[in-house]
């Protein structure tokens, strides 16, 4: 990590606890994409963006927006924020590349944040973990304490803020500066002239999301047979009375249903799974590999033009070693069958972009060379004519 930041620290003292400054951590990031780019990003149907009004009301609109909604702006108060600019635009995605310290589970997108001025997100808190890059102009955040549940949020406009905030730390962020705010840190971002940040975000899965997940996992798979019967059969003196021992019986069905629940796969699947999956790209037939032969022939040419297999930039893929000793991979949202070596799957999944040369000595084993035609063929991985 730039900025002569000790990792060892940041764990201890920061991630999850503290937010951190650190002036000019990646200077010259501004021209990665401009306000006018952003802008045609928000009038795209499979994409996520918002428009904030700092007015009292702190009015929100929802994109996709057409060009004339920019027309009809006033000069300044407004922000307009774009999900996953990360997906679209390479360059952006590769700020990642600063984070990768972080378990790629927990990544969740690059956010932009464009003001023409006057733009605010008002006083709130976000249950992810967010390190906000300064791009263009200057912005003005304020921190305040932790909240959670106990914190009074006002019904009286379309956003979540809070209703009382008082701040007790802040900082001026200038271009190439970063600003780590931890999740649940109350905080507030004022850019009182034009700016453009990043809002590179890790997300934490609730409780309640997970159990969810799990409970429809472990549904799907049982059949109608599978029911809570009576404790006994022993004739009842009470029979309004729900007893405890069909009580205790319930307690340890629930345990042995969870036990027995192929959590990896679960976890897996879940963390892999896009925001957006119809967002993902098509390949031309024309392009599709058949089998080795393709593929060796496509790698020698990539070779010879030193060019990378590069990820695409929505996709997700990740690995997790399974008690047999294999390695399992999950893809955007599936578990990859069958079981890959833990080299393979590191290889692919902790990098961005893989050289033909480091492919190389995988092509000998045929459950390789079926996976990497299936991760081409469905554009998990693209190269550059
Ligand atoms: C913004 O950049 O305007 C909002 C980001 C945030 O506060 O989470
Ligand atoms: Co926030």
């Amino acid at each position: 990590m730039p900025g002569e930041l000790d990792l060892d620290i940041f764990f201890a003292d920061y991630w999850q606890q503290r937010p951190l400054y650190i002036p000019q951590f990646l200077p010259n990031c501004d021209k990665l994409i401009e306000a006018e780019e952003l802008a045609g990003l928000a009038c795209e149907e499979e994409i996520e963006s918002r428009l904030v009004f700092s007015d009292e009301n702190w009015r929100l609109q929802h994109g996709p927006f057409q060009e004339s909604d920019f027309l009809q702006l006033p000069a300044r108060g407004w922000s307009l924020l774009v999900q996953s600019v990360n997906h679209q635009v390479p360059e952006i995605h590769a700020l990642y590349d600063y984070f990768r310290f972080l378990p790629q589970w927990r990544f969740d997108d690059i956010m932009a944040s464009y003001t023409p001025g006057g733009g605010c997100s008002g006083p709130h808190f976000d249950y992810y973990d967010v390190f906000i890059l300064q791009a263009t102009g200057q912005r003005e955040w304020q921190l305040g304490e932790h909240c959670g549940p106990h914190s009074t949020l006002r019904h009286d406009c379309d956003l979540c803020l809070l209703e009382n905030f008082s701040a007790t730390e802040t900082y001026i962020l200038q271009p190439g500066d970063l600003l780590y705010i931890p999740q649940q840190l109350a905080h507030w971002g004022k850019g009182d002239a034009e700016s453009l940040s990043y809002s590179i975000g890790f997300r934490s899965p609730s409780d309640a999301e997970l159990l969810a997940v799990i409970s429809d996992h472990i549904g799907n798979e049982l059949g109608e047979h599978q029911r809570l019967q009576e404790n006994g059969p022993q004739p009842t003196t009470a029979n309004g009375a729900i007893d405890a021992a069909t009580l205790a019986q319930l307690r340890t069905r629930l345990h042995t249903l969870i036990d027995d629940c192929d959590l990896n796969t679960v976890f897996g699947e879940y963390v892999s799974s896009l925001a957006h999956p119809e967002g993902l790209p098509e390949l031309d037939d024309d392009l599709k590999i058949n089998d080795r032969i393709e593929l060796q022939a496509l790698l020698d040419d990539l070779q010879t033009q030193q060019q990378p297999l590069l990820k695409d930039e929505s996709a997700r893929l990740l690995y997790l070693a399974e008690s047999d000793g294999n390695t399992r991979l999950f893809c955007n949202g599936q578990r990859c069958e069958p079981t890959v070596t833990a080299a393979l799957a590191q290889l692919l999944c902790d990098h961005h972009a893989v050289s033909p040369s480091q492919l190389q000595p995988f092509l000998l084993d045929s459950g390789a060379v079926e996976l990497l035609i299936w991760l081409l063929n469905h554009g998990i991985f693209y190269w550059h004519e």
